[in-house]
């Protein structure tokens, strides 16, 4: 038995929902018309869970996947990372790493190189001057085009910082974007059942009502749904109950209360 609500789920056993699907289907549009893309969702919502399955739908012989989170990110570590995943040592000076970096760009066109899909995950935690680099990065030239496929993943926050003034350029260029939310009441359920059976897992079984106040106590987010549940098979595992009530969940959500009141 593997554990039902553990953290890094395999991609052929994700749970699709609505919004994932949704999400996946313009992530692919981004990558395929080479736009700036944006995905922002909620904390724990399942924004990297979704670039790990769109890494893994991209057909490997058409492209090169580049995955970049870091917090602060710089136009130098941007660069670098993108050097070093074309086989180039970056140079130190960062006007020298985007002359190589738009040189070695050429030369993979030229050649019929597979292409560049990158994503910055975490970019709410973009530094300014990277946010500002960007519409270098798009190529000046071209609206919402871009010379490779760019697709930004971030927090709620990253939305509301790209309405900004100063930002508005690079916002414009960005035709395609999708904000994932919660799951709905069903899928909640739904999510539930999947985890319980890709686990190989038949008992204890959720409640209706019990799904219910997951639903209420997450919001839907899966990383928190993942929480309240593994708290509530604990609880009726230690306590021999073949069915998880209603009323075990609101203890376990009265505990997270207290814990946070706590902290
Ligand atoms: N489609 C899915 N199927 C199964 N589990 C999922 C799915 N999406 C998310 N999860 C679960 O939820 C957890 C949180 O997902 P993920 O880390 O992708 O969220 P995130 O939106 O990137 O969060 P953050 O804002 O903190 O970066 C995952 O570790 C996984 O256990
Ligand atoms: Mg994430």
């Amino acid at each position: 038995m593997t554990e039902p609500f553990s953290r890094q789920v395999e991609v052929s056993a994700l749970f699709e929902s609505r919004g994932h699907r949704e999400a996946l289907a313009r992530l692919m549009l981004m990558v395929e018309n080479r736009y700036l893309g944006l995905l922002t969702g909620e904390v724990g919502s399942g924004k990297s869970t979704l670039i790990r399955r769109l890494f893994q739908s991209l057909d490997a012989k058409l492209y090169h996947p580049v995955y970049i989170a870091r917090s602060n990110l710089k136009p130098r570590d941007f660069y670098g990372e993108l050097l070093r995943q074309v086989g180039e040592v970056p140079p130190f000076a960062l006007p020298k790493a985007k002359q190589l970096w738009t040189e070695a760009l050429e030369a993979r066109r030229e050649q019929g190189d597979k292409a560049l899909a990158v994503v910055v995950d975490e970019a709410q935690e973009m530094s300014e001057t990277m946010l500002g680099e960007l519409r270098f990065v798009v190529g000046h030239q071209m609206d919402s085009c871009s010379l490779f496929p760019l697709i930004l993943v971030g927090q709620s926050e990253l939305r509301r910082i790209l309405r900004l003034k100063k930002y508005e350029a690079i916002a414009q260029r960005m035709p395609l974007r999708y904000h994932l939310s919660g799951l709905d009441s069903e899928e909640t359920a739904q999510y539930i059942r999947h985890q319980m059976s890709a686990a190989g897992l038949t008992t204890p079984v959720f409640s209706e009502s019990a799904l219910i106040q997951v639903h209420a106590g997450s919001q839907g987010i899966p990383r928190l749904i993942n929480q309240i549940c593994t708290q509530g098979l604990y609880d009726a595992t230690q306590r021999g109950h073949e069915v998880i009530e209603e009323s075990h969940i609101m203890r376990v959500l009265a505990d997270y209360d207290r814990q946070r009141g706590a902290s």
